[in-house]
């Protein structure tokens, strides 16, 4: 794909405000010099999240989240980059540039343009011809306003598609015969055009309408069309639910729109394969509790077993997973339809969390819990919780297979000799998670990163730092990138790293030392200067201590340099 130019980026994040870019999608207040909102990342009452137009950053005090105007809309509206740029380029009106620098192996940006133009041309036609399906409709329960707002049709038997037969084909629409000629794939189906996150049409369910096999015909895959990336209803729920507070992963398009019809809207469906680990974590930037609800049957429970196993590596602090299962015979369509809205809102709150039905899964497959049977079940599961990110939720799970396997009672009746009637607490080892200190070198970033213009009021030997000190590499391009631009903005010169294989750290420390009063420039300037100098300190130190565990063969030159190093060290300012 065409690269875009990195000075288009700080050109772009110069034009545009990124209190105007919040602002579209979140009611701002104006505090001082900055914002302040209701974060729109996580759910609260009081405004902990700010945007400061000086830095051309957001954060957020009560979920940390942090970023640039670029970053709001990749996580806002769920873009990716290039989209995001193009969202922004668009806000002010200027061409996205590209760079070719490597073979543009990718769907050019005009033919994707117009591959949705034509799946949306499609979709509309084909609900214009919703008429014919007005007694399965009526049958199944469904209002004209689902069936627009899904924009569910019927393909005709013969369609007179006025569009060029190859984009048809292209789509998935037609499909192309061996010897040229072309047919639709879709008749006398009711179609449910299936969108991307931001809306477009990329791809079609057919449902039969009788017996017809196979009960459903899906789209291909094509160049905009990844089952595996898409979710369906994901945009229908966003723009339907005010505040997501969970999301509900279902099987089929019906039962998505029949929820819908019934008035929950938090609910999206996998597209005929396994829920993958890439959209969990689309899910996941949409809501912070997932709960699978699948059949109760051997299907549906190896559906949610594969799912879960996707999501483990997604499941860090202050998520949430649960599992629903049906009881046989029943999809979430026919429950909503005989146990009604709230007969579905309390099958929700009975969802299974997340390890009971690891465990249970586990302990079924291993069988008899005896010892060996314990021992096969903590070799199971260990490595399953590995996958979790580190944090207190699988410290919990941990300490839960511990409790299952006996392990903790057999310590605890160890320690006590064996004879301990008295309650044993539990071995307390450390439940917090630990809050790691930024080195000085992370925080020495973080006031540039906030602060770029430091740079200028510090002298060139404090900032050149010898390479022995961890982090001088990626210090010395930030340095470099503020020097070849002295008045970039925080925004702009974290953007700069974007694509740097240190990106997430740097994005981190500038989320760490937020856009907050007590974080001004009065309190980065000594904080920079004291992080430098240390650094130096440190590494001369070092080396000085090498020099000296040597001291009697050192050379005449290296004796020189020992002497430049003490001196070096008396010259820093004092402790
Ligand atoms: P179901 O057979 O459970 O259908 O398939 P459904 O959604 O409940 O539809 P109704 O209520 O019978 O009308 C669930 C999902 O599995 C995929 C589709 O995505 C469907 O929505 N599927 C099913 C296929 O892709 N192909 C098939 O042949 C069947
Ligand atoms: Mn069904």
């Amino acid at each position: 794909m065409a690269r875009i130019p990195s000075a288009f980026i700080d050109e772009l994040l110069g034009r545009v405000d990124i209190a105007d870019v919040v602002g579209r999608h979140v009611e701002l207040r104006a505090a001082g010099p900055e914002f302040k909102a209701c974060c729109p990342f996580h759910s609260e009452k009081t405004p902990s999240f700010t945007v400061s137009p000086v830095k051309q950053f957001y954060h957020c005090f009560g979920c940390g989240a942090h970023g640039t105007a670029i970053s709001f809309l990749m996580e806002y509206d769920q873009l990716d980059f290039v989209e995001a740029v193009e969202t922004l380029a668009d806000m002010v009106g200027v061409e996205v540039p590209r760079e070719h620098s490597a073979p543009d192996n990718g769907p050019s940006k005009a033919l994707t343009l117009a591959l949705t133009e034509v799946l949306e041309h499609v979709a509309s036609h084909y609900h214009a011809q919703r008429e014919t399906l007005s007694d399965y409709m009526a049958e199944r329960g469904l209002d004209d306003t689902v069936i627009a707002r899904f924009m569910v049709g019927y393909s005709p038997r013969r369609d007179a598609l006025a569009l060029d037969p190859k984009q048809l084909i292209d789509t998935g629409v037609y499909i192309e015969r061996d010897d040229g000629n072309h047919y639709p794939r879709f008749r006398e189906r009711l179609m449910f055009p299936i969108r991307n996150r931001k809306g477009q049409v990329i791809g079609f369910g057919g449902r039969a309408l009788g017996d017809a096999t196979p009960k459903y015909l899906n789209s291909p895959e094509t160049s905009l069309f990844v089952k595996g990336h898409e979710l369906y209803g994901l945009f229908e729920a966003r723009q339907h639910t005010r505040r997501i507070r969970q999301l509900v992963v279902v099987e089929g398009y019906m039962d998505v729109i029949s929820l819908h019809q019934f008035g929950f809207t938090e609910v999206v469906a996998t597209l005929g394969t396994a829920t993958t680990a890439e959209q969990v974590r689309l899910l996941f930037k949409s809501t912070t509790k997932l709960i699978f609800c699948f059949d109760g049957d051997r299907a549906g429970r190896a559906a949610a077993w594969k799912a879960l196993g996707n999501a483990l590596p997604e499941l860090r602090d202050g998520r949430e997973l649960r599992f629903l299962f049906l009881p046989d015979g029943e999809d979430p369509d026919s429950y909503v339809r005989e146990h009604g809205l709230l007969g579905f809102h309390d099958a929700l709150e009975r969802a299974m969390a997340l390890e009971h039905f690891l465990f249970d899964h586990l302990s079924s497959e291993v069988g008899n819990l005896d010892a060996a049977g314990r021992a096969r079940l903590a070799s199971l599961a260990q490595p399953m919780l590995e996958r979790m990110p580190e944090g207190v939720y699988r410290q919990i799970l941990n300490e839960r297979l511990q409790q299952i396997v006996g392990l903790s009672t057999q310590r605890r009746a160890s320690r006590q000799g064996g004879a301990g009637q008295r309650r044993a607490r539990e071995p307390s080892h450390s439940s917090s998670p630990r809050t790691v200190q930024p080195s000085r070198m992370q925080r020495a970033m973080a006031c540039l990163l906030h602060f770029p213009q430091l740079l200028h009021t510090l002298p060139d030997a404090l900032t050149t730092l010898p390479e022995s000190v961890p982090g001088q590499a990626l210090w010395s391009m930030l340095c470099a990138t503020i020097r070849a631009q002295p008045d970039i903005r925080p925004g702009q010169l974290l953007e700069r790293f974007r694509e740097h294989e240190h990106f997430a750290v740097l994005h981190r420390l500038a989320a760490q030392h937020p856009a907050t009063a007590e974080f001004d420039e009065g309190f980065a300037t000594p904080e920079l200067r004291d992080a430098l100098t240390y650094l130096h300190r440190d590494a001369t130190r070092k080396e000085i201590a090498q020099y000296k565990r040597r001291l009697h063969e050192l050379s005449d030159s290296e004796k020189q340099s020992l002497r430049r190093l003490l001196s070096e060290v008396a010259k820093l300012p004092a402790e």
